[in-house]
């Protein structure tokens, strides 16, 4: 089968750079990625690239080349899956926060969406991609409502789940270390795969693309995000045991990350991980755990989350104690609000949880990150729901200006691990700092001796 149409539903973070490097590497295939969401369409459409509603080193350049060639983007979903032979999902898929499975399970609405709005349009044989992270057996629920309510075409499911990290997603995308398809064992899925196959190996080797049956597929991108995180949760629980010991979490993490074994990746201990995606896609591993009564299993990765909340915890306690048990109307900068560097992603970023402790004891917090808006992080905190949008705006403001937002501080958090942190100039900043000037490093990415040197009291991470 010779694609020629492909159709994206969602321009997420997900759908606009898989769909945008797509066209950058098939230039005969028309991509065309829709959403429901007016602005952010018309923000992919802006004249100046700049502009683009995701933040990703690279991704401008790709989207200048491909945008209006073969790549376009709108909020005509019924036309782009009408004319598409393969049509990707990838919608947003949280946790519901509604319901049977409230607060674990995945909520499928978007999805459910989707697969009724394909079986209304098509009037041809399509191949449906799971782009979107999905609970193991999805594809069966989305089958029953495109063979129940479709117009009689035939419709194969593929499940083709993403592994792009954000901020590296272009270098994950054009290199990635596998791709995975799930189809069925029949003569159709199999041809189904080989069309996807095709379309990947226009850039990808043949021996990284890996094709599976589809509850495979499903079930290892969860379990990918669930091991990721578990190592980062492991790593953190060492980190406390290293500040009660004397113990240097970074050179136990070089000590252990030297086993071939284990290896050097995903070792970094920090303030917990955030993003959007690890906490809900381990809740719902926990959730599709029990409902098969495996609770010895659930409880197992339970923990990865219950590890990763004390980390965040931890912080800001740490913050408390250290400024004497009290920080009310102490001034406390944060550097990064952003989950991870080179994002302007904040989803479920640890420093929205800091933030919200610390304004509990009533801190004044100011926040500078160089990709985040002072509107997004009041958001972020009204999303919470601990406080009226007016009390979140009277203890926290951002600044456009790392030294204005530093200067008269208690304190200063560093949350996210932006590059440029560590190319400040440090002496400037403690100079117009309260004494004594303390600096809890969320990430390590300071150089402790020159920080004390300075005069700063230094806290880090696990050490
Ligand atoms: P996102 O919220 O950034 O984007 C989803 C988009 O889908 C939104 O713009 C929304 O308006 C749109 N949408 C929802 N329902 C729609 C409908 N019926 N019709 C048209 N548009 C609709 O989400 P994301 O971060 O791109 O994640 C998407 C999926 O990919 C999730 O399942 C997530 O777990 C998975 N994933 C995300 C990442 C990541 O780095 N963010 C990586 C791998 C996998
Ligand atoms: C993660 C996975 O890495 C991707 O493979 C996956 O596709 C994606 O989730 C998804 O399904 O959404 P992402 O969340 O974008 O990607 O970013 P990561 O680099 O994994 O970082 C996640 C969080 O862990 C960040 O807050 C990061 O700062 C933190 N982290 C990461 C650490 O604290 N220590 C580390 O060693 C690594």
């Amino acid at each position: 089968m010779k694609i020629t149409k492909i159709c994206c539903i969602g321009a997420g973070y997900v759908g606009g750079p898989t769909m945008a490097v797509i066209a950058q590497k098939c230039p005969n295939i028309q991509v065309t990625v829709v959403d429901l969401n007016e602005a952010r369409i018309a923000a992919w459409n802006d004249a100046d690239v700049a502009n683009i509603p995701i933040y990703e080193p690279g991704l401008d350049a790709i989207v200048a080349e491909a945008r209006g060639r073969n790549l376009f983007f709108s909020t005509e979903v019924e036309k782009a899956i009408d004319e598409a032979q393969i049509i990707f999902i990838s919608v947003n898929t949280p946790t519901k926060t509604y319901g049977k499975g409230k607060g674990m399970a995945a909520d499928l609405k978007y999805i459910e969406l989707c697969a009724r709005q394909i079986a209304r349009v098509a009037k041809d044989n399509k191949i449906v991609v799971e782009k979107s992270t999905l609970p193991v057996r999805t594809a069966e629920a989305i089958k029953s409502i495109l063979d129940h309510t479709g117009n009689g075409v035939q419709f194969q499911i593929l499940s083709n789940p993403e592994f792009l990290a954000e901020g590296t997603a272009v270098q994950d995308l054009l290199h990635p270390d596998r791709i995975l398809i799930g189809g069925d064992s029949s003569e159709e899925g199999q041809k189904a795969i080989q069309a996807l196959v095709g379309v990947y190996s226009n850039w990808v080797a043949a021996d990284k693309i890996l094709t599976t049956n589809v509850w495979s597929s499903e079930l290892s991108k969860l379990t990918a995000n669930a091991f990721l995180a578990q190592r980062i949760s492991s790593i953190n629980a060492m980190s406390e045991l290293c500040e009660k010991t004397g113990a240097d979490v970074n050179e136990v993490a070089k000590a252990i990350g030297m086993d071939s074994r284990i290896g050097p990746k995903f070792l970094k201990a920090s303030v917990g991980f955030g993003g959007s995606c690890f906490q809900k896609d381990i809740l719902n591993l926990v959730y599709i755990a029990k409902s098969y009564g495996l609770n010895e299993v659930a409880d197992y990765w339970e923990q990865v989350i219950i590890m990763n909340d004390h980390q965040k915890r931890r912080f800001s306690n740490t913050i408390v104690q250290t400024l004497y048990n009290t920080v009310a109307d102490k001034k406390i900068t944060f550097l990064g609000w952003a989950f991870k560097k080179d994002t302007n992603d904040t989803r479920e970023s640890a420093a929205i949880y800091v933030a919200d402790d610390l304004v509990n004891e009533q801190a004044q917090i100011a926040v500078y990150d160089p990709k985040v808006s002072e509107k997004k992080v009041l958001a972020d905190l009204d999303y919470l729901e601990t406080r009226t949008s007016a009390q979140n705006k009277a203890y926290v403001a951002s600044f456009e200006d790392p030294y204005t937002a530093c200067k008269g501080a208690h304190s200063i958090a560093i949350l996210t691990e932006w590059d440029e942190f560590k190319d400040y100039d440090w002496q400037k900043i403690y100079d117009s700092m309260q004494k004594p000037a303390f600096v809890f490093d969320g990430r390590n990415v300071l150089n402790a001796a020159e920080m004390r040197a300075i005069g700063f009291v230094y806290h880090a991470i696990g050490s």
